[in-house]
């Protein structure tokens, strides 16, 4: 057992709160007596992480994983039980004597809790010069400077570094730390004739912290402004405890704000987060100058579901980084761009302009990442066709990452406004795109996971094309229509004609076969035959219960995204702005569907007829279908199948 006397141990097992303590980690959400949420241990789409307040356990039905509060922290930190004891005590302001150096607890102590110990004692070490040592007031006078306030220093941890060879390296020597552990943190070098110094010398330091706090690295800047031979920004080196493509700077301190916010802010400098975060702008952290990876997305991925890239104001730059966009929009995340006045990085302006003409600024310009690509794209093109065909190309490549395929075809909407060209030019294009990779993929091996890829996607072609089974896709397209008659009754669409007389005329000749689409069809009829346009009080207080019941789940299942967006201030076109586009394709989509079954039925007759002529009848009719089936698909952008 640890040295930590069992009262203390008992103290921080009866106050630890699983919920708070994993809730730091994940978002969790609730859902009958527990909450769930995407497992921190392996990757998954849809939660099978839970945690059950009553018993104070976690538990992933994904991969095993399970335990208490201090199984949690052991797991996720891959510390040994007193250090993860020693987190909770700090969560929880609890007292915890001070370790002396033991061997006995040295030897429960795992590699990686050396390498946060000794991190820790540099942490402390650069804080402590900056603030009482004589040369560390350059620090800090640098740092005022550059407008931070004590406060936002004391919150990150600044430190300042002696201009001295080997001063950290020193002092933890004395204070017993080993040598080898000073060596893989990347605090000491060691030269090969077994000299050693400092890896940082006089400069500003910025400790890196892990999403549970503890420092793992360190970025350090220079103070002289234009010295050429040593770099800007000096960075420690990956170490067990320190992996750059995992940790982002700042989370520790943004992911409460984050999750309530339900936005993350990406920028790039270690002075842009502190900036913003002075600011009142705390759900902020940067990639650090680097592209970013895929860990880092996910781990902004167990916050929130919202990325916002604040970019500086140079274009080559922004050209440069579109591609690292795609990756976010890869993992699923919506994306979100501000761009700044040229010359400008969100430090310089929020000093430049003030936190509350910052915070407006943001929020003005904030426009999705597809529209803000495609804008950008659009306008270089113009007049130009060449340029559009590459322009389109390269946005449907985006558009393409998105793995929801609702999302996907909003922006197909959206960008088919943007370059005014058809919806199905980009769909086509889209559809060209996955082949080629799929026949590459293919050509190249023919691995388990490309067949799996190539599987997944035709059985999206499938989704699209011809649903699970036919019952279901048709009940699907009928739901849609009565959807959106139900929601846009007097919404005009074309030639003066509202949703109501278009759907109905657009439709004169297709039955409903859902018997509860046909009736509700047979309301609006009966109103429209009255001289009365529908609304949805007609619906939801019909005397018939199945009738108002399906009503009001339409009523109330508003467009998805759209409405996701919108509490984000994120400028999507509504789906009421699309209607007369989203109408026209829903009707088609119906009329397809029902020309396949007619299809279908005729085919089975043409199995049963004996009689020539009859025979003949027959395949006219088919024939007939299916140029009709082809027609249709044309105008949905659908590859129809000979
Ligand atoms: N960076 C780095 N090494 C460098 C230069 C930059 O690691 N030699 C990283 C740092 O994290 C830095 C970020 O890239 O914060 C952005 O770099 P840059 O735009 O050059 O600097 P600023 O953040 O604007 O730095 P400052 O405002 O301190 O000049
Ligand atoms: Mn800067």
């Amino acid at each position: 057992m640890s040295l930590i006397p069992k009262e203390v141990v008992d103290q921080i097992l009866t106050q630890a709160d699983i919920a708070e303590v994993v809730g730091d980690f994940v978002s969790l959400k609730k859902k009958g007596q527990n909450l769930w949420a995407n497992c921190p241990f392996h990757h998954e789409k849809s939660p099978s992480f839970s945690v059950s307040p009553a018993k104070g356990i976690y538990k992933c039905f994904g991969c095993g994983k399970a335990g208490n509060s201090v199984q949690f922290i052991m797991d996720v930190e891959g510390t040994s039980f007193p250090e993860a004891l020693k987190y909770l005590a700090k969560k929880y302001g609890i007292e915890v004597p001070e370790d002396e150096p033991n061997p006995e607890y040295a030897k429960e102590q795992s590699e990686r809790d050396s390498l946060y110990i000794v991190s820790d004692f540099a942490s402390k070490h650069y804080q402590h010069l900056l603030h009482q040592h004589e040369e560390g007031s350059i620090g800090q006078s640098y740092l005022k400077e550059r407008g931070l306030s004590n406060s936002t220093i004391k919150k990150f941890e600044l430190g300042y570094s002696l201009d001295a060879w080997s001063d950290l390296t020193d002092a933890a020597l004395k204070a017993g730390y080993k040598q080898k552990y000073l060596e893989s943190t990347g605090l000491t070098i060691v030269k090969e004739d077994g000299k050693k110094y400092d890896r940082f010398r006089g400069r500003v330091m910025f400790p890196i912290h892990n999403i549970s706090g503890r420092v793992i690295g360190f970025g350090a800047r220079t103070l002289k402004s234009n010295d050429k031979k040593s770099p800007k920004y000096l960075n420690s080196p990956e170490s067990d405890i320190y992996h750059k493509s995992n940790v982002l700077y700042g989370m520790y301190q943004a992911r409460q704000a984050i999750r309530m916010q339900d936005t993350c802010y990406m920028v790039e400098g270690y002075l842009d987060v502190l900036s913003l975060h002075q600011g009142g702008i705390e759900n902020v952290v940067a990639s650090s100058g680097t592209s970013l990876t895929e860990g880092q997305i996910k781990l902004i991925a167990r916050y929130t579901q919202n990325i916002t890239v604040l970019y500086d104001g140079d274009a080559a730059g922004i050209k440069a980084s579109l591609r690292g966009i795609d990756l976010i929009l890869e993992n699923g995340l919506n994306v979100n761009v501000v761009t700044f006045p040229a010359g400008e990085d969100p430090d310089s302006y929020i000093h430049k302009v003030g936190d509350e003409k910052f915070k407006a600024y943001v929020a003005e310009h904030a426009q999705d990442f597809i529209s803000f690509k495609a804008s950008l794209y659009a306008e270089e093109a113009k007049g130009n066709p060449v340029k559009k065909a590459e322009a389109i190309r390269e946005i449907v490549t985006s558009i393409s990452k998105i793995p929801d395929p609702i999302k996907r075809s909003v922006f197909f909407q959206s960008c088919s406004l943007i370059f005014d060209i058809d919806e199905q030019l980009l769909i086509s294009e889209y559809n060209k795109m996955h082949l080629q990779e799929r026949q590459q993929k293919q050509q190249r091996s023919g691995s388990p996971e490309d067949l799996a890829e190539a599987e997944a996607f035709e059985a999206e072609q499938e989704e699209i094309q011809k649903p699970a089974t036919e019952a279901d896709s048709l009940k699907r397209y009928e739901r849609e229509i009565v959807r959106m008659l139900l929601n846009y009754p007097d919404k005009v669409l074309v030639d003066g004609q509202n949703t109501c007389q278009y759907m109905l005329e657009q439709l004169e000749d297709v039955e409903f076969r859902t018997p509860l689409y046909a009736r509700l069809i047979e309301v609006v009829k009966e109103k429209l035959q009255q001289g009365i346009i529908p609304a949805a009080d007609d619906f939801i207080n019909y005397p018939d219960q199945e009738i108002r019941t399906e009503a009001t789940n339409l009523l109330s299942d508003p467009y998805e995204l759209s409405h996701n967006w919108e509490t984000h201030q994120i400028y999507v076109p509504h789906e009421s702005d699309l209607l007369p586009y989203g109408a026209e394709r829903a009707v088609l989509r119906l009329k397809w569907r029902n020309v396949q079954l007619l299809m279908k039925s005729e085919m089975e007759k043409l199995r049963l007829v004996t009689d020539p002529a009859e025979q003949d009848r027959v395949l006219q009719i088919i024939f007939q279908l299916k140029s009709f089936e082809k027609q249709i698909g044309d105008l949905l952008g659908i590859v129809v199948n000979k």
